[in-house]
């Protein structure tokens, strides 16, 4: 299948949240069939009523499996909170845990990290983001990695779509425009392989997204890292299991470091 070409069942991960429950509703606005990995399905039902529903753990590589089958496309949109270990476990152990499940399937991955993802600068924050990033990239998958700004930080009027790179731009967005520009990203070829951080300023939304994605810079091939990301949490300092995984990830894909 062409990276952009025949995208139609996707794979929500995190679909019972704040950003893929608009996900899920963008997608269907776009003619696209949603299938949602959920933990509760019971209680999914009544979040998102009428979706396909799979039930999976990110935590539980087995149940990814069924999940995956047959799709054309992920979006990734799961968080853990803020406890750093749970961050390992469920934001990158989550990323890590599909890319193992796939068993050969290319499908297009939309994946939401967060606009701090490289700020090794701010207090608490934590590199398992960017480190699931990092696992995407390795993988050799068609991608677009997604770094939103402070969900709904942003007036009615502030509508205007920002997408930075290198890590430095502050800012928040509407929930429905990042849930929109996830989806948008699975269905355009400017935007392969882009990592890109996102936020709204003042005006009026854009409507050619080709030329909004198509103004960023491709994410070199072969580096881990988004093309502008600061050259920081260098290899030699990481841990074990992280470089452990990413070889994984490598020999899996048949890609190369
Ligand atoms: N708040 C901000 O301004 C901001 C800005 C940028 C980035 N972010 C990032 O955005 C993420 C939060 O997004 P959100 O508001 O949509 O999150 P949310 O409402 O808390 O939803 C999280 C989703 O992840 C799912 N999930 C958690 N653990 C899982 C597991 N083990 N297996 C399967 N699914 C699991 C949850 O499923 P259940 O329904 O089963 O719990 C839920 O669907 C965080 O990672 C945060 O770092 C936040």
């Amino acid at each position: 299948m062409s990276p952009t070409q025949n995208i139609t069942d996707i794979l929500m991960v995190g679909a019972t949240g704040s950003i893929g429950r608009l996900a899920v509703a963008a997608a269907q606005r776009h003619g696209l069939h949603p299938r949602a990995l959920v933990r509760d399905v019971r209680r999914a039902e009544r979040l998102l009523p009428g979706v396909e529903l799979v039930q999976g753990d990110l935590e539980d590589p087995a149940s990814l499996r069924s999940a995956v089958r047959g799709v054309d496309a992920l979006v990734l949109t799961h968080g853990s909170g803020s406890n750093p270990d749970a961050r390992r476990r469920v934001d990158y152990g989550g990323v890590r845990n599909l890319l193992q499940s796939l068993d050969g399937a290319r499908p297009r991955v939309a994946l939401m990290t967060s606009i701090y993802a490289t700020r090794s600068d701010i207090p608490g924050n934590s590199p398992w983001k960017r480190r699931s990033e990092r696992l995407l990239r390795a993988s050799g998958l068609p991608y677009t990695i997604v770094r939103p700004g402070w969900f709904d930080n942003a007036g009615p009027t502030q509508r205007r779509l920002v997408l930075e790179q290198g890590g430095t731009v502050d800012g928040g967005i509407a929930r429905d425009q990042i849930a929109d520009t996830l989806i948008r990203s699975l269905l355009s070829s400017t935007a392969l392989g882009k990592t890109f951080e996102l936020i709204a300023a003042e005006g009026e939304e854009q409507s050619d997204w080709a030329e909004l994605f198509g103004a960023l810079k491709v994410d070199d091939s072969g580096s881990v890292d988004g093309v502008l990301d600061p050259a920081d949490l260098a290899f030699e300092a990481e841990p074990q299991e992280v470089l452990a995984d990413l070889n994984t990830v490598r020999s899996l894909y048949g890609t190369s470091g």
